[in-house]
């Protein structure tokens, strides 16, 4: 019988070390986080010509024009109207941006040959938004996921994550690598994952009962489309250029020592950042399962500092976050501590004793808060399991 309502779940994710290394073929070591988008998808019962997508958690609508294939302008007034005239090719611009993540990922259905109905589809979500733990990755792979019930389809978990990618570089801009998908989807209890991103293989490292990762939002948000995250691309590019090579993963540290003096310093520091950022998190992952924790944490630690001054995507709350975290110590129950993600804002992650992190957390919030006046959020999670499909919207 045909599907006429799917429901399902994706997690955000916490990167603990391996930061742009990504769309460099590198390496990277997250872990899925017990934060998840759920989505339910319906059939509209009556035809129609326009889907509509709704967010619980934010109050807001979109809707999409299937003729058109594009967002409707809608004004506030007849906000409630689904059949409004697609009229203003300034609609994609003012959709929310949550919504063109929706329609992207949508969009890729079509591309592949499937017919999409008209669709009611609503989400609700505890991910942080735009703080560097992958709320878009999450919201694209629980839409790709209640797709793929409601149209029948059997893309397998690669292919979903690959397709949710292909949506985040044409609907959102954002030319980014693989890490967020492939954790949203493959994410296991009580495991990280080391990523491969030249093979996409991923190795799962238990996490000991005795690590707690504590996530601490700065709540300074960035923005990645706003073409710093496309520079750091760009600039390794041209890194790759000039030390001929088919990308950074392929480069020792040596060997870029050696070509420093052929390389302009802005561009050699994003490359160091990017081989040394490679090698320790292959350190940390080999640590990590011999179960030497304070070792990863200095691991952690000198991560910062390479993302503050070679690759230079920190922020100065950030900094201070992490100054703080690193100040309390193994005494104190903290192993590391680094920002995550994209970078210009959002989180940072401190590895550390499952017995203190509610400590931890309190601690770090409360400097922070009298540092600056803001109030950080804090969780303390442990590995999650990815995306499913589930019977219903709870
Ligand atoms: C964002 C991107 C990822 C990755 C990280 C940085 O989260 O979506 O692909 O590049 O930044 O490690």
């Amino acid at each position: 019988m045909r599907q006429q309502v799917a429901n399902s779940k994706a997690p955000g994710r916490v990167n603990l070390i391996g930061e742009h290394t990504d769309y460099n073929e590198g390496f990277t070591l997250p872990l899925a986080i017990e934060r998840y988008t759920t989505i339910r998808v319906q059939r509209q019962a009556v035809e129609s010509s326009v889907s509509r997508y709704f967010s619980q958690t934010l109050g807001q609508a979109a809707y999409w024009s299937m003729d058109a294939s594009e967002f409707m302008a809608i004004d506030s007034t007849a906000a409630n109207r689904a059949h409004e005239s697609a009229s203003s090719s300034k609609a994609m611009d003012a959709a929310p941006a949550w919504s063109k993540y929706v329609a992207g990922v949508i969009n890729q259905f079509t591309k592949l040959g499937h017919s999409i109905p008209a669709i009611d589809l609503m989400i609700e979500t505890n991910v942080p938004l735009g703080g560097g733990v992958s709320s878009s990755a999450a919201l694209e792979v629980a839409v790709a996921m209640a797709m793929q019930k409601l149209l029948g389809t059997s893309l397998d978990g690669l292919a979903i994550a690959k397709l949710c990618q292909q949506a985040e570089h044409e609907y959102a801009g954002v030319p980014c690598g693989l890490m967020d998908q492939l954790s949203s989807v493959f994410g296991r209890t009580n495991e990280l994952m080391l990523m491969d991103c030249r093979t996409n293989a991923l190795e799962f490292i238990p996490a000991s009962p005795q690590l707690a990762f504590i996530v601490i939002n700065s709540r300074v948000k960035h923005n990645l489309a706003d073409g710093e995250y496309r520079l750091r691309r760009q600039q390794c590019e041209e890194a790759c250029d000039l030390l001929d090579v088919r990308s950074l993963r392929d480069v020792t540290e040596s060997q870029l020592e050696s070509a420093q003096v052929k390389m302009p310093d802005l561009i050699y520091r994003r490359a160091r950042h990017v081989v040394t950022e490679n090698e320790r998190t292959v350190q940390a992952a080999k640590f990590l399962r011999s179960g030497n924790w304070e070792q990863v944490g200095q691991l952690m630690n000198a991560s910062h500092i390479s993302m503050r001054d070679d690759y230079e995507i920190t922020c100065p709350e950030i900094d201070l976050l992490v100054t703080i975290a690193q100040a309390i110590g193994s005494d104190g129950g903290v192993y590391g501590a680094r920002m995550t993600g994209g970078g210009f804002g959002g989180c940072i992650v401190i590895l550390g004793k499952a017995s203190l992190a509610e400590s931890i957390s309190s601690q770090v919030v409360g400097s922070y808060l009298g540092a600056t006046g803001i109030q950080a959020d804090a969780f303390s999670t442990r590995p999650a399991a990815g995306a499913w499909q589930c019977n219903s919207w709870q």
